[in-house]
C-alpha cells in the first residue's frame, strides 16, 4: 500500500472504490468522474438496490474508459441489511489484490427517510420548522467520522456536504415542502468533490462543505 497520507497524487492510483447509492444521483455522477482518475486495472464496485440501473451504468463506463480496463461490479444490495453489507464486502475482498494502493469507499446511499417537523415528536408550543431528523443524523455522522479518524491513523476520512443538487431527492424535497433549494447539477458538486480527493491536501477527519471550498 502507498502513503493514503502523501499529498497531491496525479491519480486516485490504482484502487477498488466502492460507490454506494450509485445507481442514480450524485453516486452515479461520481461514478463517471472516479473512473476517469482511477489507474489502469483499477476496480469499481457499483452499489445500490436497482440492478438493471447499475449494469446499464457499467457497460456505458467500460465502453467510455475502454483503454484503462476498469474491472466494473454491479452490486446490487439492500444496505439497510446485514446481507447486503456483507456481500459488498465480500465482493471487496475478493478483488483486493496485491496491487491494489487503496480502498476509496464513498459511502454516498442515503433516502429521504422521516423529514417531519420537530413538532410531531416534542413540544407542540416550542415547535421549530425545522429537519431535526436529518439534521441530528449529519451532526452525529460528523462526529463519527472525526472518531473514526483518530482511532483508525491508516485511513484518511472526508466528511462532504455536497450541497443541494438536482436529483430525486431532491424533487421529494420540493414535493414534500414546497421549498426550492435551487440545485445545481451533480457534476458540479462531483468535480468539487474529486479535486479534493485529487489535491489531497484535507485533514483526516475533516468536514467540508461545496459552499466553502
Ligand atoms: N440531493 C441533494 O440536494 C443532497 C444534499 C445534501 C446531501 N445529499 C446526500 O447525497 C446522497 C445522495 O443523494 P441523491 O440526491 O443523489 O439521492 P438519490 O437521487 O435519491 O439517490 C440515492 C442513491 O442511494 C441509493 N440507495 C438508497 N437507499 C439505499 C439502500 N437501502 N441500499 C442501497 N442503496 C440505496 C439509491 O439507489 P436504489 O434506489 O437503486 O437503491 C440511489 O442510488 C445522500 O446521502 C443524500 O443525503 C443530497
Amino acid at each position: 500500500m502507498s502513503d493514503i497520507n502523501s499529498t497531491n497524487p496525479r491519480t486516485l492510483g490504482r484502487g477498488i472504490c466502492i460507490i454506494t447509492g450509485a445507481s442514480k444521483g450524485f453516486g452515479q455522477a461520481l461514478g463517471y468522474q472516479v473512473s476517469r482518475s482511477l489507474e489502469p486495472r483499477s476496480v469499481l464496485l457499483l452499489v445500490a438496490r436497482s440492478g438493471p440501473l447499475l449494469q446499464e451504468m457499467k457497460e456505458e463506463l467500460q465502453s467510455a474508459t475502454e483503454e484503462q480496463q476498469l474491472v466494473v461490479h454491479c452490486v446490487a444490495v439492500d444496505l439497510r441489511t446485514k446481507e447486503g453489507v456483507d456481500e459488498t464486502v465480500r465482493v471487496a475482498r475478493q478483488e483486493a489484490v496485491d496491487e491494489i494502493e487503496h480502498v476509496l469507499l464513498i459511502n454516498n446511499a442515503g433516502s429521504l427517510g422521516d423529514i417531519a417537523k420537530f413538532e410531531t415528536f416534542t413540544n407542540p408550543d416550542e415547535a421549530l420548522p425545522s429537519w431535526v431528523l436529518y439534521c441530528t443524523a449529519k451532526a452525529a455522522r460528523n462526529m463519527m467520522f472525526s472518531v473514526l479518524a483518530k482511532e483508525q491513523q491508516h485511513v484518511k476520512v472526508l466528511s462532504y456536504s455536497p450541497g443541494p443538487m438536482d436529483t430525486d431527492m431532491q424533487k421529494e424535497i420540493l414535493r414534500l415542502t414546497n421549498v426550492n433549494h435551487n440545485p445545481m447539477p451533480c457534476h458540479e458538486s462531483a468535480a468539487k468533490l474529486m479535486k479534493l480527493l485529487l489535491d489531497n491536501n484535507f485533514s483526516s477527519g475533516a468536514h467540508l462543505d461545496f459552499f466553502d471550498v
